[in-house]
């Protein structure tokens, strides 16, 4: 009985690799359903179709047991193949106990590795293919929604409304509205914003859209140009969010006059404008999803700019699971245990969502500072409104510099 037993484990145990091996053509993809054609004297399938790696023909031999050539692969290692292997863990290595490898999976073997990078300890994680799967799923997909969304949204209300024009006519009398710093900082913060909105788009939808139209050889030149640009500009981006900040934000606390601004949905309803000082509620919404949102995709950046330096997940995760707001609300407890990768993958998902959102919101502002509002325009152009502008968009700031600078209007350039 023992016997049969063990001539049972023992068949198993062999025939184990090759379970193991088998592929299932429509779970592998196209790079092994296809029939690769094969060479009549060497038997070996064309290997430029796999990359180099192992053909359908190398894998179908394998498992029937029979001899295959990988002196191609073996000769490619980096490694003299005469040298043994001693030492080294693997299946044609000498030590392979099971408690080292599941140390190995579960990261908490004592390795050394050539290459001594922050991450370089951890062989094996899990999130690679959780966070594949979501960077060409639901990402592209509901950044493509969000962005197309928000442009249809804009033409829906042009078309209806058309561009809201003045009441009444120009005075001709000027009212300095934003210095020439303020206008460096705006113009330097939106000039970034466009060349790291076109180059992160590039590189979320590149492959999906740039590939098939232009080919490989096209898109792998630009991804490697545009990525530097966008490494390369961050800086900007963020030297102009401290700046814009620093500027403007006393002028964008909420106070009461907001409320009532909204309630008039900023003059859609009440009959004419509602009262505003510098920045009107919309605006300070604009003003700080701009910081919030700014600063997130910001810091996210720094952490993918200097990769496993900045680990900002597994942190907040346990701080916000400490707080216990997720129990409260019947969620379950976020991974405060995450490796280096996964922070990466985390920071680059998250860095491009919020950037899209934010790219969203900034069409609304756009639409508005050019062709949807009369007059706006020149307030960041010029750096002086009409005074008729003033009065009717921001009537209580106007008010203001009458009394408090009001050589800051002028006679002058309609
Ligand atoms: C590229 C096209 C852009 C145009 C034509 C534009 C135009 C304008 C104008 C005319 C104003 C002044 C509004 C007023 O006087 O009341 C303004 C303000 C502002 N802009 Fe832009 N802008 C652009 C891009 C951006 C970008 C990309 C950002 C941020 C990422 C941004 C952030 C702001 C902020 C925070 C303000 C102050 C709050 C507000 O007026 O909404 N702008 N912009």
């Amino acid at each position: 009985m023992l016997k049969a037993l063990a001539a049972l484990f023992l068949t198993l145990g062999l025939t184990g690799p090759a379970f193991a091996q088998y592929v299932d053509p429509a779970v592998t993809g196209a790079a092994l359903a296809d029939e690769t054609p094969v060479d009549a004297e060497t038997n070996i399938g064309d290997r430029a179709a796999t990359g180099g790696a192992p053909t359908l023909e190398d894998i179908l031999r394998r498992q029937q047991g029979l001899s295959v050539d990988d002196s191609d692969r073996r000769a490619n290692t980096g490694f003299d193949s005469d040298v043994p292997a001693s030492g080294v863990l693997g299946p044609s290595g000498t030590a392979s106990d099971s408690d080292q490898w599941r140390a190995l999976r579960f990261d908490t073997a004592d390795v050394t590795t050539v290459n001594n990078g922050p991450a370089a300890k951890t062989l094996i994680q899990d999130g690679g293919m959780v966070w594949l799967e979501a960077r060409d799923g639901p990402l592209p997909f509901w950044g493509a929604v969000i962005l197309l969304g928000s442009l249809a949204l804009l033409v829906i209300f042009y078309v209806l409304r058309g561009k809201m024009r003045m009441d009444h006519p120009p005075t001709g009398r000027r009212v300095e509205r934003f210095k020439a710093i303020e206008r460096f900082g705006h113009w330097l913060l939106a000039t970034s914003f466009v060349v790291l909105g076109v180059t992160g788009l590039l590189s979320l939808f590149g492959r999906k859209v740039f590939i098939p139209i232009f080919g490989h050889d096209s898109f792998a030149a630009v991804a490697a140009a545009s990525k530097w640009v966008h490494d390369n500009i961050s800086w900007a981006f963020m030297l102009a969010l401290v700046m814009i900040f620093f500027m403007w934000v006393l002028n964008n606390i909420p106070d009461k006059t907001d409320l009532k601004w909204l309630a008039r949905g900023g003059g859609m309803f009440g009959g004419g404008h509602p009262p505003a000082k510098k920045f009107n509620a919309g605006q300070k919404l604009i003003f700080w999803a701009v910081i919030v949102f700014g600063g997130t995709i910001s810091l996210s950046g720094l952490s993918l700019l200097f990769p496993f330096e900045l680990n900002l997940f597994a942190k907040t995760f346990g701080f916000i699971n400490d707080t216990g707001v997720l129990g409260w609300v019947g969620l379950p407890a976020l991974p405060a245990d995450l490796a280096p990768q996964e922070e990466m993958a985390l920071a680059q998902i998250w860095h491009a969502a919020m950037a899209l959102i934010l790219t969203a919101i900034i069409f609304f502002h756009i639409y508005l500072g050019t062709v949807g509002m009369e007059g706006a325009f020149d307030a960041m152009g010029k750096g002086d409104v009409d005074e008729e502008w003033a009065r009717e968009h921001h009537n209580l700031w106007l008010e203001k510099v009458r009394q408090e600078t009001p050589e800051k209007i002028t006679e002058g350039r309609a």
